[in-house]
């Protein structure tokens, strides 16, 4: 039996709704027949946008959601990408392996369009490889000017004459990668320069009115490099901090978790050890969230304070912009990196999601790589037909942490044998108008586990869902019954202030509570 003693008194930090983010990018079919089927499409379509990946997306709510990459972003030149379709110049897209002639015709407009219907803020990276200062700047001119200039007309031209408001600007992707192998001072140097030029519509200065907020996102480390990772956010901080620093809101922190060690594990034929060895790899990410939120926190500190009449503090937030399991690349796939999604799957989203919610205080914002046919996706899709992965259903299950309280929580249980190191089940609690949430995901793939929850006032049970498989690698397939779908979690058996419920092997669960009127 396990136990999970929870504080109902909230006086944790508010779990940011962006920390569900969204990413898509030009990477496969992630865009072209992931989301963007045309107008003329026999698929059913919002103005080309697919409508059951549209409208599943909007039920989960998601709040923000990053495109155009990703590496993508450092080889894109919006301008391809707005006017008549016909017009739209046809580029060659290799993007890791993607090959293919793409047609720009999922432009500005189109993402806007997807933004609008799905109800999330954007965040467009710029290119800052291929593309020039300028070109960002008539970007963010294009998008966000109130006032008649001739950028703003052509964008009212193309059909929308009101700004699009933009907040979210990323500057770079994975500059220390594809993004230029740049060092952290050679980066940090060019992000001044774009974060200089960027225009930023008043930004509160006395004698102008602010008319849209705009938040400047830097690169940050490779979450995946324990050395270089370290080394990127002290020096990138640093040389930040010399002379006048520049604008800055975000460091966007990338993980994956690597499941490419043993070439026999499959997305969906592995072993047991295999299932542990995954789910343990997840959690490497919860360190380096705290390492990074205290870099970034030491880095602001050391820096000089500004001098003037404008001085302003500086405060950063960490973000993770890009996470999911990464496996083997499976040549059989009907695009590059498109990834089945088992159960396996949905545990690890599941745990990523709390460990964001656990350091709400330290991480604003997330975005899963990706949201359609590529890596860890909450949708699959193969002509007319759209699959629901587990994953989905996780996200799901857990908007009611969105905005919640997190609650201070113990967990009383046991470590499962073996060499991976994990307990049993592991749990996540927040409260949100006078409603109590808690989520139990049990890692076992053995047995179901009968788990004690201890609150500190009698409650009574309002509902619950779970999401668990008979097998470790089922997963929802094309044209047949979905194998891993929500399900109404049994009634929890109430004593005073206990609850004992019994969670299935491999599940995720979500229970709701109120206090007892
Ligand atoms: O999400 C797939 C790729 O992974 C992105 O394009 C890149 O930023 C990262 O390396």
């Amino acid at each position: 039996m396990s136990k999970i003693n929870i504080r109902t008194m909230g006086t944790g930090a508010v779990i940011n709704p962006a920390l569900h983010g969204q990413f898509i990018e030009f990477l496969g079919s992630g865009i072209y027949e992931g989301i963007w089927v045309g107008e003329d499409s026999t698929i059913p379509n919002y103005d080309g946008l697919r409508k059951d990946v549209v409208d599943a997306l909007k039920a989960v709510h998601p709040a923000v959601l990053r495109w155009p990459g990703g590496c993508f972003a450092d080889t894109y030149h919006w301008r391809n990408g707005i006017g008549p379709k016909s017009d739209r110049p046809q580029y060659y897209n290799a993007n890791f392996g993607t090959e293919r002639v793409e047609s720009n015709e999922f432009g500005t407009h189109e993402f806007m369009h997807l933004c609008e219907l799905v109800g999330a803020e954007p965040w467009l990276n710029v290119n800052m490889l291929s593309g020039t200062v300028q070109e960002t700047v008539d970007w963010v001119e294009y998008c966000d000017r109130d006032a008649a200039t001739t950028l703003a007309k052509e964008r009212e031209k193309n059909g929308h004459s009101k700004p699009f408001n933009v907040e979210y600007w990323g500057i770079g992707n994975e500059s220390w990668a594809g993004g230029g192998n740049y060092t952290a001072q050679a980066y940090a140097n060019e992000y001044r320069k774009y974060a200089s030029a960027i225009p930023l519509f008043g930004d509160g200065l006395p004698w102008t009115t602010p008319s849209q907020d705009i938040q400047l996102i830097a690169v940050g480390p490779d979450g995946n490099k324990p050395k270089e990772r370290v080394e990127w956010t002290k020096d990138f901080f640093k040389e930040l901090g010399q002379y006048r620093r520049p604008k800055i809101q975000g460091y966007d922190l990338h993980f994956y978790n690597w499941n490419l060690s043993d070439a026999t594990d499959k997305v969906t034929e592995f072993s047991e050890d295999a299932w542990y060895r995954v789910i343990h790899g997840a959690f490497e990410l919860e360190d380096v969230i705290k390492e990074q939120y205290d870099l970034v926190q030491q880095g602001i500190k050391a820096m000089p304070k500004e001098e003037g009449t404008f001085a302003t503090d500086i405060k950063v937030d960490l973000i993770v912009g890009e996470w999911g399991n990464w496996h083997n690349i499976d040549l059989e796939a009907p695009s590059i990196l498109w990834q089945q999604c088992t159960i396996r799957d949905a545990i690890t989203t599941a745990l990523t999601l709390d460990i964001f919610h656990r350091h709400c205080d330290k991480v604003q914002m997330a975005c899963v790589a990706q949201s359609v046919n590529v890596l860890n996706s909450l949708f699959l899709t193969k002509g007319k037909e759209t699959v629901l992965t587990p994953n989905y259903y996780v996200f799901s299950m857990y908007q009611v942490h969105k905005g919640g309280q997190k609650l201070d929580l113990t967990l009383e249980t046991n470590t499962l044998i073996g060499e991976h190191e994990l307990k049993k089940v592991y749990s996540f609690a927040s409260k949100k108008d006078e409603l109590i949430s808690v989520n139990i995901v049990n890692v076992s793939i053995e047995a179901n586990e009968l788990v004690e929850i201890n609150f500190d006032q009698e409650l009574e049970f309002v509902g619950g869902q779970v999401l668990a498989a008979d097998e470790m690698t089922d997963y929802n397939d094309f044209g047949k019954e979905e194998k891993v779908v929500i399900k109404a979690a049994a009634k929890p058996v109430l004593h005073g202030s206990k609850a004992s419920i019994t969670v299935p092997k491999s599940s995720v669960s979500v229970y709701q509570f109120k206090v007892k009127a």
